[in-house]
């Protein structure tokens, strides 16, 4: 059973094993610090305003119709606090019930002084296929919504904004009937003004970024929810000519089974954002965040467990050696029992964790190295179809919420970011409010 995955391959950006620090963890649940729910920012983007980052992205609590344009901010790309929707339902019109509103990406205008957002904006059955625009005079306030309309008259689907280096912006818009277009903005950004390139292609979910003068632009193959190997291309002049598409993940992995939504440079490096959907339960679609390595003309990426980026300098680090304790083998209290879990590591874990005897699993023995705030991956079953919620403690500390999104038959990850004292640490797991929690398989623990 693999506890560990070394990542030995891939290159300068993973030279070196890094402390014990918190973790970029893809595809785990990712619960946001101020609300305990999994976070719900899918098809997003990244806006950095001083040494904060926000992350816009699509609500997907109640499935595919739209709800909120949800906004979380970051100082270090791991742990994030809910700001608020800068857009939200509205009883009729393009934002209204049954709608269709994805892939918000944001960018701020100096002279205007607007933060500016871009969406898909469609009907339920996307017969529409428009890009919207609505401003706002803060990132993560109240936006104004504009309107949607069909650029240059072509179709607008998945899409996606980049500003140069001076200044100017860009659509990058799927033209279904035509292919991927970039599209220059006007110069407040509010509108389309027009056509810089087309590609003949059937090119979905766009991204683009450059370094050292090089263009590249990402993005998926259509084949919907599912992933496939996502491909980039790229050029010396936005306007062209641009290379053929090439892969960036390792072929066949379908992109570590994510379809990319946004490249974020972070420092002179670049992070892949992802997002691994679950079309019959939207709401559990998770993120798959990895480090992206550009260089030349070329773009790589290899799939990781876990990592470290340090959200200042850019500098992206392979994750910890961790330690593993099994659910079954700690104490149980309150009504929790060992359980039989065939896709368990020990083939039990610790159930009936909550309920109305506060059932509880509590780790005495859980060893670090160092005193350090890190992430612990929490291994876990959840059977339903929404998700579960557990309060954690350490060291006898204040209790945090983590979520559980559903998971069945194999477990999945929650990621618990947590002070851990070098020594001996005591982490208990149980629920104040009567509801069940997920049945823990075990904790994979940083070991230094
Ligand atoms: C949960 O784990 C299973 C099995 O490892 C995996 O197939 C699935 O993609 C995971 N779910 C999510 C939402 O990542
Ligand atoms: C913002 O909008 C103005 C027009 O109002 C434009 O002149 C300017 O170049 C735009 N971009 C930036 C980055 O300020």
């Amino acid at each position: 059973m693999r506890c560990f995955r070394h990542i030995a391959t891939a290159g300068a950006l993973f030279a070196s094993i890094a402390n014990a620090t918190l973790q970029i963890i893809p595809g785990a649940t990712w619960t946001a610090t101020n609300t305990g729910k999994h976070i719900q920012a899918h098809g997003g983007g990244m806006i950095k305003v001083g040494s904060t980052y926000y992350w816009v992205g699509e609500d997907k609590t109640d499935g595919s119709a739209f709800q909120n344009v949800n906004c979380y901010s970051s100082t270090n790309l791991v742990e994030w606090k809910y700001e608020g929707a800068l857009l939200s339902r509205t009883s009729s019109g393009d934002l209204g019930p049954s709608r269709v509103v994805e892939r918000p990406k944001v960018i701020y205008n100096k002279s205007t002084k607007k933060y500016v957002l871009w969406m898909h904006i469609d009907s339920s059955n996307y017969g529409e296929a428009k890009a919207g625009v609505a401003t706002g005079d803060t990132v993560c306030g109240k936006y104004t919504y504009i309107g949607a309309s069909q650029p240059l008259g072509f179709q607008s689907r998945d899409m996606g904004l980049f500003v140069d280096d001076d200044d100017k912006a860009y659509l990058l818009t799927e033209d279904r009937a035509n292919g991927l277009r970039i599209d220059l903005l006007s110069d407040d950004y509010l509108s389309v003004k027009s056509a810089t390139y087309l590609w003949k292609d059937s090119i979905e979910a766009p991204a683009v970024i450059k370094k050292d003068g090089v263009y590249f632009m990402f993005g998926s193959t259509l084949t919907g929810w599912d992933p496939n190997d996502n491909k980039y291309s790229t050029a010396t002049n936005i306007a062209g000519p641009w290379s053929a598409w090439k892969t960036f993940a390792d072929s066949g992995s379908k992109t570590y089974s994510s379809q990319t939504n946004y490249i974020l440079p972070v420092g002179n490096n670049f992070m892949y954002m992802g997002d691994r959907w679950v079309s019959s339960n939207l709401m559990r679609s998770t993120y798959v965040w990895l480090p992206l390595t550009i260089s030349g003309t070329t773009a790589s990426m290899k799939n990781a467990v876990n990592w470290v980026v340090d959200a200042s300098s850019g500098s992206m680090t392979s994750g910890p050696s961790e330690n593993t304790y099994e659910g079954e083998s700690a104490t149980l209290a309150g009504g929790a029992k060992s359980v039989s879990c065939s896709g368990c590591s020990g083939t039990n874990a610790a159930g009936y964790i909550g309920g109305s005897s506060a059932g509880a699993v509590t780790f005495s023995n859980v060893q670090s190295s160092a005193t350090t705030r890190t992430s612990i991956r929490v291994k876990y079953l959840n059977g339903d179809s929404s998700q579960r919620f557990a309060d954690v403690s350490v060291n006898g500390g204040a209790t945090q919420r983590i979520a559980f999104i559903p998971a069945s038959g194999d477990p999945n990850s929650s990621v618990l970011n947590a002070g851990l004292k070098s020594g001996t640490n005591t982490i208990k797991i149980s629920t104040s409010d009567g509801t069940w929690g997920p049945d823990i398989d075990r904790l994979m623990v940083p070991q230094s």
